[in-house]
């Protein structure tokens, strides 16, 4: 039996990690192949996280880098065709919505691999969206599908995927936040940065609607505006860097690198609230109990917002103003279910069940048998 893992954007490797180390535990004969497609391929959105981790070093860097979705898609699948061939996996394992995702469940689908997709079902219904487009058609080739919640499960159902393909998991990024967490809560990394917990406002944005255009730039007058009343973190993604290098919003509006994942937990942790257009920030704070704003118009994690941590503000950077107001109520600490730091096992237990007693179930085998 051998299993390939693909990663290739920093989100892969956070919901990643737990399953790879749930399966080598659940099936110690079996081969397990880890695949970096080198979407993402700065140190610090990679390897850092690798090593936080404690991931082993991939067994293939396909190194793709940059590029339009089309060319990212396509340089990924056909690295991963040749992997592929090479490796004969009898499993091939993809997490969340990234070209990674969609390229690896494509490429997995043509060569008839069987296929499993961690975190599915999520819709934003925005097809403007690449990761909509990627989520939606990774879920369609897949023939596992791993749920952290219930619309999700609903999503696929409405779709016409047969209820025996599903499984309602939960969530493998709130388990790699649970195993962090002894680590994280000691971490002070506000306090590193001379900030006091609960006092300061930790922003993330990187999605192009935002970011690539002249969006951005309101967005850091209202962040200078309210850094009157409360300082600022920004740890700004490379795709965010090019428009903010240089500029001053200034001294308590604060640009820092991107960090690293336990650091970014102890932040978010103790943030008095965070702002962001990220999916699993919209997430992580939830499970955290922290008052989330997001500059999307909709959400793929509907969850978050029914459970009262996360309030859309829409694409309207105007809207930051209100945000302080909004904080007098502080949101409940509750989990929604199976966000339990157990889904990775959940998902080991159902892959080991399914392929573990299945010796020779490879698609290769079968064609040359
Ligand atoms: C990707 C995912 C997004 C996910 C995000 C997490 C897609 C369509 N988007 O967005 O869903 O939320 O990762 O971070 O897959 N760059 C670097 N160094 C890097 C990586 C990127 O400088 O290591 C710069 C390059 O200029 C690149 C740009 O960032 O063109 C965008 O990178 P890309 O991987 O295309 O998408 P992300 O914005 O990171």
């Amino acid at each position: 039996m051998r299993i390939t893992y693909v990663v290739g954007a920093r989100p892969n490797i956070v919901k990643m990690a737990p399953v790879l180390r749930a399966l080598r535990r659940r099936m110690p004969a079996a081969d397990h192949v880890l695949i970096h497609t080198g979407q993402h391929y700065d140190r610090l959105m990679s390897e850092v996280f690798l090593e936080q981790f404690r991931m082993p070093l991939p067994d293939h860097m396909l190194g793709v880098g940059s590029g339009t979705h089309s060319e990212q898609t396509a340089r990924v699948m056909a690295g991963l065709e040749a992997c592929f061939r090479d490796e004969r996996p009898d499993l091939v394992v993809v997490s969340g919505d990234v070209n990674s995702t969609l390229a690896a469940a494509l490429t997995a689908a043509q060569l008839g691999l069987p296929l499993a997709h961690v975190e599915s079902g999520l819709r934003s219904f925005d097809r403007t969206m690449p990761e909509e487009l990627n989520r939606r058609l990774t879920d369609h080739v897949a023939d596992h599908l791993f749920v952290h919640c219930a619309d999700a499960q609903e999503n696929l159902l409405r779709e016409g995927i047969p209820a025996e393909r599903i499984v309602f998991a939960g969530n493998t990024m709130i388990d790699s936040l649970m195993a962090m967490e002894p680590i994280f809560r000691n971490r002070d990394a506000a306090g590193r940065l001379g900030c006091e917990p609960g006092r300061y406002l930790l922003v993330t944005l990187h999605r192009p609607a935002l970011v690539d255009g002249p969006l951005l730039l309101e967005v850091m007058e209202e962040l200078r505006r309210l850094s009157g009343q409360v300082e600022v973190l920004f740890p700004v993604h490379p795709r965010a860097r090019l428009t903010l290098e240089g500029r001053d919003f200034g001294r308590r509006v604060r640009l820092l690198d991107p960090l690293p994942y336990v650091d970014f937990l102890s932040l978010e942790a103790d943030a008095m609230a965070v702002l962001t257009d990220s999916g699993g920030i919209q997430e992580e704070t939830t499970f955290l109990g922290v008052p989330c704003f997001t500059l999307r118009n909709n959400t793929e994690r509907p969850i978050t917002v029914s459970h009262g941590t996360n309030t859309l503000l829409g694409l309207e950077p105007a809207r930051i103003r209100d945000m302080l107001s909004a904080l007098e109520q502080p949101p409940p600490r509750v989990a929604p279910p199976r966000w339990d730091g157990r889904a990775a096992e959940r998902i080991a237990d159902v892959i080991g069940h399914r392929y573990g007693a299945a010796p020779n179930a490879s698609p290769f085998a079968r064609a040359s048998a």
